[in-house]
C-alpha cells in the first residue's frame, strides 16, 4: 500500500545516489522547518475541524477543506517523514502512528459519505467530534516524541526534502495509509 507512489526526494535521492538537494541546500529552515510546518498543519486542520463543529453544516467547505489537508498531512508523514526515521526506539511508536492514520481515515470515509448523503445531520457533527477527538490524541503523542526527535535526528538535506515534499505533494488516487510492506 505503501511505497507505489513515494514522492520523497530523500528516498529517491538515496535510492539513486544523486544528489538531488544541491540546489536547495541553503533553503532558510529556520523560521519554517519542516516540523514546525506539520505542527501548523496539525492546526489548521483542528481550526477547520472546529469550525464545523460550531457552525453546523454551514462549516462544510472548511470540513472539506480540513479533511483533504488532513489526508495530505498523513500521506506526507507516511511516505516521506517516517521512513527517515531509523531510530529502533520509534519502532513501536511509530506503529501506533499508522495504526492511528488508518483510524483516522476511516473516520473521514465515514464523514465523506455522510456529506454525500441525506442521513440524519447531527450524524456529521457526531463524526466530526469523533474526528477531533483522534486528531487530539494522535497530536498529543506525534508531536513530542516522532516531531521532536526529527527536529534533532534529521540530517539538513533530508528536512530539505521533507520541506520540498510539504510544498508539493499530492496524494495520488488510490492511496490510503497501511502498514510498510
Ligand atoms: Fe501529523
Ligand atoms: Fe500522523
Amino acid at each position: 500500500m505503501a511505497s507505489l507512489h513515494n514522492p520523497c526526494l530523500y528516498k529517491l535521492a538515496t535510492d539513486e545516489r544523486t544528489t538531488v538537494n544541491e540546489a536547495t541546500r541553503d533553503t532558510e529552515l529556520d523560521a519554517t522547518t519542516p516540523m514546525a510546518v506539520l505542527e501548523r498543519e496539525h492546526q489548521e486542520v483542528d481550526a477547520g475541524l472546529e469550525y464545523f463543529v460550531a457552525h453546523g453544516i454551514a462549516g462544510a467547505p472548511q470540513l472539506r477543506t480540513a479533511l483533504a489537508a488532513l489526508r495530505r498531512h498523513i500521506f506526507v508523514e507516511e511516505e516521506c517523514l517516517f521512513p527517515m526515521l531509523q531510530d529502533p526506539a520509534l519502532r513501536m511508536p511509530l506503529f501506533v502512528m499508522l495504526t492511528e492514520h488508518r483510524d483516522l481515515w476511516r473516520t473521514m470515509d465515514e464523514i465523506d459519505a455522510a456529506l454525500d448523503g441525506d442521513g440524519p445531520g447531527d450524524r456529521l457533527q457526531v463524526l466530526g467530534r469523533t474526528l477531533l477527538a483522534q486528531l487530539d490524541r494522535h497530536n498529543s503523542k506525534e508531536e513530542p516524541i516522532i516531531y521532536a526527535h526529527a527536529a534533532t535526528a534529521l540530517p539538513p538535506e533530508a528536512a530539505a526534502s521533507l520541506t520540498e515534499v510539504l510544498e508539493t505533494a499530492r496524494v495520488p488516487v488510490g492511496w490510503s495509509p497501511g502498514p510498510d510492506d
